[in-house]
């Protein structure tokens, strides 16, 4: 008789291959995303108005179409002309996705510090570049660090799309584990308690630095 073995623990293995892609995809995305939202919030506030209206081209339409199409459309796009590792092709789809709200986080924590401070700066006789850097940034970043932390944490849930394209994340690994132990919901379960798990300690981790960085004034 041909038996399996449908215990959690012997599929470990399987899961810990998941959560290691889950935080690589992560990881590296929240670092390019990072990258280019600061690039498009430096752009949506230049003089020019070409410029400008790239970044919010961009941003607008990153943020109005599924992540799940953008993942698809960078694969197989790219994959007309080259073929690469659907790995780098969804680290790049969520890199690209999470740059647009990123963007949008930083403008907001720039637009949320009240004008009279910059009125203030000018006033007694601060350069444009002093005003920003001594005067609007340090209290917009009280804004976005917050937001900021929260998208991390969207990105290690939302990346869990990119097993559509056959990366072997956590819910791909899951997928796997359910096919071989023909159990259709434990595996869901446990990737669920794994997520959970991360995102947990890591908004834990998020508000610990908070507060300190609200105890430094
Ligand atoms: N799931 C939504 C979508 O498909 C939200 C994506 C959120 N992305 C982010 N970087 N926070 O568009």
């Amino acid at each position: 008789v041909n038996t399996v073995n449908t215990s959690m623990v012997h599929y470990l293995p399987y899961f810990i291959k998941g959560v290691e892609y889950t935080a690589l995809i992560s990881v590296l995305a929240s670092i390019f995303g990072v990258i280019l939202g600061v690039t498009l919030a430096l752009l949506r506030f230049s003089k020019s108005k070409l410029l400008r209206g790239i970044s919010i081209s961009y941003t607008e339409f990153v943020r109005g179409t599924p992540l799940m199409v953008q993942v698809m459309f960078v694969y197989f796009g790219i994959g007309l002309i080259v073929n690469i590792p659907a790995l780098l092709s969804g680290i790049i789809a969520v890199s690209l996705n999470s740059g647009a709200y990123v963007a949008e986080i930083i403008r907001g924590g720039i637009n949320s510090v009240a004008e009279g401070q910059s009125e203030a700066a000018a006033s007694l006789g601060l350069s444009k570049s002093d005003m920003m850097r001594f005067v609007v940034l340090p209290q917009a970043f009280k804004n976005i660090w917050p937001a900021l932390g929260n998208e991390f944490i969207s990105l290690i849930k939302e990346s869990s799309i990119v097993s559509i394209i056959g990366v072997t994340d956590l819910i791909y690994q899951a997928n796997i584990v359910r096919a071989d132990t023909y159990r259709g919901v434990m595996p869901i379960f446990v990737a669920m308690i794994i997520y959970f798990i991360i995102t947990f300690a890591l908004t834990r981790l998020l508000n610990y630095y908070e507060g300190k960085m609200k105890h430094a004034g």
